[in-house]
């Protein structure tokens, strides 16, 4: 059944819904092609004339780094005087690791974290001179111990194996400690053992950490109980090494527990992590399609794969170029909506992999036009609460056949 959102105003409320690598694609080359047979000609001709997009359909995350830049200046003044490690792991949330990092980094972030080594050897090419590039999960191998030492990354790390690695990697950098407070994740089950190791191997203590469970419920009860269990181990293993234990949601559950160094990721890319408290942060990614043909139908049609949606009366829908194979959940086929020229329009009928329908009956688009699916018309969280997903979810689920444009 259409739920009638048409002529809404373009307000993030709450919709309901009963209800799925990601590295930016590489431009063209951009050293200069000298053509000099006719077919080379050709496709030279066919390069130039492909426009930022490079030959991509209108499928674009538009990459706000004025609205990053302020999310960070926003976090780094909250944390105050806590540092900001920067989490950029899956390529930036799916924002594209060059332009976030680049970014943050000019902005004055000198401490960054992903997930592995890979990421952080990609990362260390990025920013040579970033001060500390740490890896959330650790290394896995003797490969990912010889990656750290040679790129100067700082793995956190868990286990006495972890420990062996580096060791026979001749690592002698710094790792930091992970050590478990209520998460049931990772965590060392010894922390002072692996410390003394660590440092009878001549690896030195970067700092110790731990993750919250349930920040983005700031009254939760097990936010404190961890922030305490935290605060005691710190006490314990090293008063004076440095301690971090919040996210973003942390900044809102726990201010008084900010300690050296706080992690935020989502909320750099513009996320509200509590919506009820909002910290005031911008989106960074607008998710956008285009209007490729507008087509009307008549009362009764039905539309898209498995004709869920039959046309209640005249009207008109547009063909949009996004799809769930571009990351736009097929959860929001028939419920969700999608934002153009200041309304909310609803979107229509099955998603499909490269296309969706949205009904323009009451609005006048055209071919060309720019649809957002998140951005600042509609904001992730309504999208995600719909889908019954997390924004982090959304943004890592942007395809790598949508062109990041950077602006
Ligand atoms: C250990 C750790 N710290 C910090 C973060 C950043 O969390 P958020 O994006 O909620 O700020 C993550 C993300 O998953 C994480 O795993």
């Amino acid at each position: 059944m259409r739920t009638d959102l048409t002529n809404q105003p373009a307000t993030t409320h709450r919709m309901s819904c009963t209800a799925p690598s990601v590295k930016s694609r590489q431009p063209f080359t951009t050293t200069p092609i000298i053509p000099t047979t006719f077919r080379e000609v050709r496709i030279f001709d066919t390069i130039a004339s492909l426009g930022d997009t490079h030959g991509m359909r209108p499928a674009i995350a538009n990459i706000n780094t004025e609205n990053l830049r302020h999310n960070y200046r926003l976090l780094s003044s909250r944390a105050k005087p806590a540092k900001i490690m920067a989490v950029v792991k899956a390529n930036a949330y799916g924002h594209g690791l060059a332009p976030i990092s680049s970014a943050l980094f000019d902005e004055g972030c000198r401490h960054f974290s992903v997930t592995d080594a890979s990421e952080g050897m990609e990362l260390r090419k990025l920013l040579p001179e970033a001060e500390s590039i740490v890896l959330f999960s650790g290394i896995f191998d003797s490969d990912d111990a010889e990656f750290a030492r040679k790129q100067t990354l700082t793995p956190t790390i868990t286990s006495k194996h972890q420990l062996e690695l580096l060791q026979s990697a001749g690592f002698s950098g710094s790792v930091w400690i992970k050590i478990n407070t209520g998460m049931q994740r990772l965590g060392a089950e010894n922390p002072a053992q692996l410390m003394d190791r660590c440092r009878a191997n001549g690896i030195k203590i970067a700092g110790i950490m731990s993750h919250l469970a349930c920040a983005d419920t700031p009254e939760h009860p097990l936010n404190r109980v961890q922030a305490e269990e935290f605060s005691t181990l710190c006490q314990q293993l090293g008063p004076k090494l440095p301690a971090s234990l919040l996210n973003s949601a942390g900044l809102v559950a726990l201010p008084d527990e900010m300690h050296d160094f706080v992690r935020p990721g989502l909320a750099l890319y513009g996320a509200e992590p509590v919506v009820t408290e909002p910290l005031g942060v911008r989106p960074v990614m607008q998710l956008t399609g285009q209007v490729m043909h507008v087509r009307k139908i008549a009362a009764g049609v039905s539309l898209s794969y498995g004709a869920s949606f039959t046309a209640p009366g005249d009207m008109k829908i547009a063909v949009v170029s996004l799809g769930y194979g571009d990351g736009l959940p097929r959860a929001v086929s028939n419920c969700g909506q999608a934002y153009a020229k200041g309304m909310l329009l609803p979107i229509v009928g099955r998603v499909c992999m490269d296309y969706c329908l949205i009904d323009c009956s009451t609005n006048h688009l055209e071919p060309g036009d720019t649809i957002e699916f998140w951005g600042e018309g509609l904001a992730v969280p309504t999208v995600s609460d719909l889908t019954g997903t997390i924004p982090y979810e959304l943004f890592t689920g942007v395809g790598k056949r949508v062109f990041r444009r950077v602006i």
